[in-house]
């Protein structure tokens, strides 16, 4: 069998990706912007590549001898595309046959949507595939609201009091070694979700509890989320991605819970009593 290449590899779901492939002794290369991270990581010593996608010189190394891939796209912007479809061309015409692909949960429904469109893009170039479309991630709690938890006892969010049924990204990680490693998931979409549905209010209140200290979920309207976003640096375009994105989730629209990840690894996906136990130190 080829070489499997992790590209965005110190990112939150290609990086345990590249424990696990690791731990089984697989045959990979990692890939990063940086490859200080390597050392950072506990990497040294493995096969480690420079991958930038804006930068297409970097493309070719990368690519040698890879025969299956796992990648997400990290940016949206319309020359990034441009880039990350020539990496993708630039595979096809390399030799790679699998490309794992994370996007997110729903993109199926608008074709206009980038990651719908890159994922196209990869059905028509003639790869073997699996997308895996996973719901908002629990690890946004330590990531993203971590420190205003820690610090201020609150999660910020236009989420409304509407449910999702957040999913741990080590699970995801693990899906994407399954979906690397096992035929049976060629040219296969999967909707990636926890095992219940919870509402901003009832992850606080979990938080909180676990903690013995107070977290309250504050409901945005828009315009507030908006203000905030601007605030902690966001760029107009995230502002009013994050602010879309929510209205689904105000909406309903991530409240479903699939059979996905349970079909793929044989077991329950993680539920979110067990991440906030694992997760706890970080909110101290
Ligand atoms: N957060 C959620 O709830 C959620 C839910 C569903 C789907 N998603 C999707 O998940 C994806 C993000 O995955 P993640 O959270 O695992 O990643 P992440 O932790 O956000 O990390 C992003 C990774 O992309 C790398 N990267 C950025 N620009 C790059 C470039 N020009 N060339 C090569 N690598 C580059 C970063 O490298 P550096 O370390 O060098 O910066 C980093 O490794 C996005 O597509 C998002 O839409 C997220």
């Amino acid at each position: 069998m080829g070489k499997i290449l992790v590209t965005a590899a110190s990112g939150t779901v290609s990086s345990v990706l590249v424990n696990i492939l690791k731990e089984t002794n697989q045959d990979f290369r990692i890939a990063l912007r940086n490859l200080d991270k390597a050392k950072e990581l506990g990497w040294d010593g493995l096969d480690t590549v420079v991958l930038d996608f804006e930068k297409p010189e970097t493309h070719t190394d990368a690519l040698e001898n890879i025969e299956k891939i796992f990648t997400i796209l990290p940016n949206y912007t319309y020359d990034f595309i441009q880039n990350f479809k020539s990496f993708l061309d630039k595979a096809k015409s390399n030799g790679t046959k699998h490309i794992v692909f994370m996007t997110a949960m729903g993109v199926e429904h608008n074709e206009d949507a980038p990651l719908r469109q890159m994922e196209k893009h990869i059905e028509e170039s003639g790869f073997n595939y699996t997308f895996l479309r996973p719901n908002w991630f629990m690890q946004n709690f330590v990531k993203f609201h971590g420190a205003a938890i820690k610090n201020l006892g609150g999660i910020y969010l236009p989420a409304g009091n509407s449910k999702t049924s957040f999913i741990d990204t080590r699970d995801i990680s693990e899906c994407a070694y399954e979906a690397l490693l096992d035929e049976r998931h060629i040219n296969k979409a999967y909707t990636l979700t926890g095992p219940e549905a919870l509402s901003h209010f009832e992850v606080a209140k979990k938080i909180s509890d676990a903690l013995g200290k107070d977290v309250q979920y504050h409901a945005l309207t828009d315009e507030e989320a908006r203000d905030l976003f601007t605030k902690i640096g966001y760029t107009n375009e995230m502002t009013e991605t994050m602010i879309e994105l929510y209205n689904f989730v105000k909406q309903g629209y991530t409240e479903i819970i699939t059979n996905d990840v349970k079909s793929i690894l044989g077991r329950e996906p993680i539920n979110f009593d067990k991440f906030v136990i694992d997760y706890l130190e970080f909110w101290k």
